[in-house]
């Protein structure tokens, strides 16, 4: 007899292993009924349960207890039992819900994509374009910061923080020593690194990595390209602190940066050095893989970096493909 116990999402049943969090057991089936979440991540432990994005609604408790549960729970925190039904993009009212969820995140932060780093590969913009609504109804003065230098390769635009804790775990459970944390409560609550002391440590760098907005940015990379311009390429070293599998983002000949690889939810698969990452950027310095496969939902991922995808068009007919040849190279040979 199988002990893993049944849930139904969005009208789709699987079979998980008991203890799975309602998120998970979604990631399993994959696809479009798999809640957003700006603050929970596989790879940190205790993460989640901070940004309320990932709400869902459960329409029966279990088998047992087939009773709905009162309020919209979230999805990152809470287990499946078996039977559960759960709703999400079914459920007009935890559509609803996200769009104020998305409200309140956007009361401070400021739209500043034009000029943000984090364009293209912002959780938090895409969580916009897809569950936002197009004004605010918040009247008041929004939070401001400076800008402050973590260390020498990193900066922290606080105005820009989602409060998602995610560098705080990172920092916490990757590095020895803990030198980062958020200071003060409610709309005080700041990150801090105790009076800007630097953060100095060999795994530091994938705070950078792990923040789903622009508020911690690489210096090294700040300003020098949009990303959408930019090619990803895997590529691996011999590394002796990290597995050193990343991701380098070229433009033309010139590495301009190194970020660890990411898997279609953003999250970083293994996390890497502070040598991989600012220390090695040339092309010399690294075995090239291939194009990186770029799967989650940004913009980054719709150039073309492998091959050409015709589309739907084009694909079934060849008269087409015939004309289109020169465009269908170009873009291969790209
Ligand atoms: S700086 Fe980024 S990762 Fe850290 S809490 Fe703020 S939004 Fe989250
Ligand atoms: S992802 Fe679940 S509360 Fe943030």
């Amino acid at each position: 007899m199988s002990d893993k116990v049944k849930v139904t999402i969005d009208g789709i049943t699987v079979e998980v292993e008991p203890g799975t969090s309602i998120l998970n057991a979604a990631r399993q089936i994959g696809g479009d009924i798999v809640p957003p979440a700006m603050c929970y991540y596989s790879k940190l432990e205790g993460s989640g349960g901070k940004c309320r994005t990932c709400l869902v609604k459960v329409s029966k408790g279990s088998e047992k207890d087939p009773r709905p549960m009162p309020k919209l729970l979230a999805s990152c925190r809470t287990t499946v039992m078996d039977g559960m039904e759960v709703q999400n993009i079914t459920s007009p009212e935890v559509l609803e819900a996200r769009k104020g969820v998305v409200e309140i995140l956007l009361i401070n932060h400021p739209l500043d994509c034009p000029v943000c780093d984090q364009a293209g590969e912002c959780h938090l913009q895409d969580l916009s374009y897809e569950h936002g609504v197009g004004k605010t109804r918040y009247e008041f003065e929004r939070r401001t910061f400076d800008k402050i230098d973590i260390g020498d390769k990193i900066q922290l635009h606080m105005t820009r923080c989602i409060l998602c804790y995610r560098c705080v775990y990172t920092a916490d459970q990757l590095t020895n020593k803990r030198e980062h944390g958020i200071l003060g409560r409610g709309d005080a609550s700041e990150i801090s690194t105790y009076i800007e002391k630097a953060i100095d440590n060999d795994f530091s760098g994938n705070v950078i990595d792990v923040c789903p907005v622009g508020a911690l940015t690489d210096k090294t990379f700040r300003f020098k390209n949009r990303v959408w311009f930019t090619k990803p390429v895997d590529a691996h070293r011999d590394c002796p602190t990290c597995s050193g599998k990343v991701t380098l983002w070229f433009k033309g000949e010139e590495v301009l940066r190194v970020t660890a690889r990411k898997d279609q939810y953003g999250e970083v698969e293994e996390f890497i050095c502070n040598t991989c990452r600012y220390d090695k950027k040339k092309t010399s310095d690294w075995v090239i893989e291939g194009p990186r496969h770029i799967s989650n939902k940004s913009v980054i991922s719709s150039n073309h970096y492998e091959t050409l995808k015709p589309l739907p068009v084009i694909k079934p007919n060849l008269a087409l493909q015939a004309a289109n040849k020169e465009e269908f190279e170009r873009a291969i040979k790209n």
